[in-house]
């Protein structure tokens, strides 16, 4: 199988599946990395492991629709048949949700529909929650809106932000590819 990843960031969960990929937990590979931030340390990694990127400047575009006009003759040069968005920070135009829609996921860091938006771990902490969780959904219009595939809680009661963020990003490596392995076994429709 042929998966994209769309980063904008760190690309913990960006290395998780290549390295799934590369030791036989899924039955495909990551054929281009897309990045709106060229400095992103997510590039490093890729250029590490050996994944073609397209990284781009928004700014370079005239709209969102043109460079994800780019982004759709990539992946259907490259027969990419899941997008697999991981802290990817834009929200997707009718280009890429025409083109591509029910096959592209999400991974987000609550346990949705709860704390939608960037900044949900910080969020769920300073509400007091003791319940957290990650969660792999599809993607549509709504900004952490469409169907759940997958979803793993864990509680935490302590007041360490960082120990929390930590143990997030440790749930969703694992999660992710996990859920990721069922699509593409035909599974979580
Ligand atoms: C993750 O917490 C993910 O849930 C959210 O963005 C973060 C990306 O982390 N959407 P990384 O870049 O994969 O390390």
């Amino acid at each position: 199988h042929r998966l994209a990843v769309f980063a904008s960031g760190n690309g913990s969960n960006f290395e998780a599946i290549a390295a799934a990929c590369a030791d036989g937990r899924l039955d495909a590979r990551v054929v281009l990395l897309v990045c709106d931030r060229p400095g992103a340390y997510v590039c490093e990694r890729a250029a590490r492991l050996g994944v073609e990127t397209f990284a781009f400047r928004p700014k370079d575009y005239v709209s969102k629709e043109a460079y994800e006009q780019d982004i759709v003759r990539m992946l259907d040069e490259r027969g990419v048949e899941l997008v697999c968005l991981a802290g990817y920070m834009r929200i997707l135009s009718r280009v890429m949700l025409d083109a591509y829609g029910g096959r592209i996921v999400n991974i987000h860091p609550s346990l949705l529909p709860a704390f939608k938006g960037a900044h949900a771990i910080r969020d769920a902490f300073e509400y007091g929650v003791k319940v957290y969780g990650v969660t792999v959904h599809y993607v549509n219009d709504e900004l952490d809106g469409g169907k759940i595939i997958a979803q793993r809680a864990f509680d935490y009661t302590g007041a360490d932000v960082q120990e929390l963020e930590a143990m997030v990003h440790a749930v969703e490596h694992p999660l992710y590819v996990e859920a990721i392995a069922g699509l593409l076994a035909g599974r979580n429709r």
